[in-house]
């Protein structure tokens, strides 16, 4: 910044230069005339700021459109000031609006809700995800109570107790959200949604998983620990019960083995660092493996064929084994004796299609959309019999998600079933 001293020096001079110059005009042409002239400047000088001040008050008045004359004197220097000032300002502005736009970009792509109260609770602002979780838009509901338009129980009771140190969770609109109470400045809060649906979801499947595999577990587990205590409590029982007890604790034992690995399976499929490895699977050989287990698990009991129509595909042919066989062998154990199966890989429109028809005993049609879900059974005591986990389904469908395929059931009560699985067309391999 410049001294002020320089400021007014140019003026001062500019005074020094009138007064000298009225005293020479006074040595010359008298002393009137002189002062005539020395009044003379003082008026032209005092119209000349006069002028100036006007200048100012109009632009003062209306920055934006008026301009500034270049001034005389110090009002050169003041008016280029003036100009600089304006110039930041508006540098500022543009600055300040454009964080703030880009604070708002910010805002709106963030997955959590924030929503920007002052400290009665009325709305100031809230972004497109708060928008979503809570039913507000940010147009319509600006200046109106959040608690208004936020009508929860549970929601206003945090209000009421005000212990916003604690986040709460909330049922709202089908959703689990988990929102909390920010207070930042003086005067205003922050409320926050963060959107805990999945999570929650995920975390009841768990539960649910842990409790249906204990129970499948402890099952097995008092038969054979049953069995244990008349071994231990009636040493002299005869060898024909005793081997009759052997037998049973040892099918038991089948089912926790095939439980377990089966839970194994469903873990392994689900895991991301277990890639689906694919190849060229020899269908031919593949299903005429799928055949012969058919018939050693049906044991003469039913007739099992095979059509064979469709070219070979890519894929994983063990986990294409695991799910196909599953298919077959629900199908030879949910189908009485005399029934007939058949097993069928044929080119549909969409892609190649394995499908297994029975003649057995159908399901209800409440029952198709949760038979894939893990341990679900239609009817427990009768899967028991047949060894049954319920987790056959939920293994193909896994395995069906990582080939890009679909399962289809169609099904009548005590007519049978069809279970097809479609594949993408892609995974075709075209003989050659
Ligand atoms: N072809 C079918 N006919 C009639 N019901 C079936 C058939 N396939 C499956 N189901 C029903 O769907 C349920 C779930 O089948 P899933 O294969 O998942 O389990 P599971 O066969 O009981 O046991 P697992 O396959 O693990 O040994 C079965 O318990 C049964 O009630
Ligand atoms: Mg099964």
């Amino acid at each position: 910044m410049r001294p002020r001293l320089l400021f007014w020096i140019p003026a001062a001079l500019r005074l020094l230069i009138v007064l000298a110059g009225s005293a020479v005009i006074g040595l010359f042409a008298g002393p009137v005339v002189a002062l005539s002239v020395a009044l003379l400047a003082l008026v032209v000088a005092v119209l000349v700021q006069l002028n100036y001040l006007y200048l100012l008050a109009g632009w003062l008045d209306n920055p934006a459109q008026v301009r500034l004359p270049d001034g005389w004197g110090a009002w050169t220097d003041i008016f280029s000031r003036l100009y600089r000032l304006r110039r930041d300002d508006e540098r500022n502005r543009t600055e300040l609006s454009e964080w703030l736009a880009r604070f708002r970009q910010a805002m709106s792509l963030l997955p959590d809700g924030v929503v920007i109260m002052d400290d009665v609770l009325f709305l100031e602002w809230c972004n497109p995800a708060a928008e979503r979780h809570l039913g507000l838009k940010d147009e319509r509901d600006k200046g109106m109570r959040v608690t208004n338009l936020i009508r929860n129980p549970a929601f206003m009771d945090y209000i009421i107790l005000g212990r916003y140190d604690q986040p709460l969770t909330l049922s709202l609109r089908e959703r689990k959200l988990i929102v909390q109470i920010i207070p930042f400045e003086n005067r205003r809060q922050i409320l926050v949604t963060h959107d805990a649906t999945e999570t929650e979801r995920i975390e009841m499947m768990r539960r649910d998983f842990i409790a249906n595999a204990s129970h499948e577990l402890r099952t097995p587990l008092t038969v054979i620990n049953g069995f244990l205590e008349i071994a231990a409590s009636q040493p002299e029982l005869d060898r024909a019960t005793r081997g009759a007890h052997l037998q049973l604790m040892a099918e038991q034992g089948q089912r926790m083995q095939n439980l377990v690995e089966d839970m194994l399976t469903l873990t392994r499929l689900e895991s991301l660092d277990y890639p689906l490895r694919v190849e060229q699977v020899d269908m031919a050989l593949l299903l005429d493996r799928i055949l012969r287990e058919a018939r050693a698990l049906s044991a003469g009991r039913h007739t099992v064929t095979l059509v064979n129509e469709a070219p070979d595909m890519r894929g994983n042919a063990d986990e294409l084994h695991s799910a196909f066989g599953n298919l077959a062998s629900n199908a030879v154990r949910y189908t009485p004796a005399g029934g007939s199966i058949v097993l069928a890989w044929r080119l549909g429109n969409g892609g190649p299609q394995f499908s297994v028809q029975d003649t057995g005993i159908g399901i209800r049609a409440e029952h198709l959309s949760r038979l894939t879900e893990r341990f679900y059974r239609v009817d427990k005591s009768r899967s028991r019999e047949t060894q049954g986990t319920g987790l056959g389904l939920a293994i193909v469908k896994h395995v069906l998600l990582r080939h890009d395929a679909s399962l289809g059931i169609d099904s009548q009560p005590e007519q049978g079933s069809t279970f097809t699985v479609t594949f993408p067309m892609v995974a075709t391999v075209l003989p050659a």
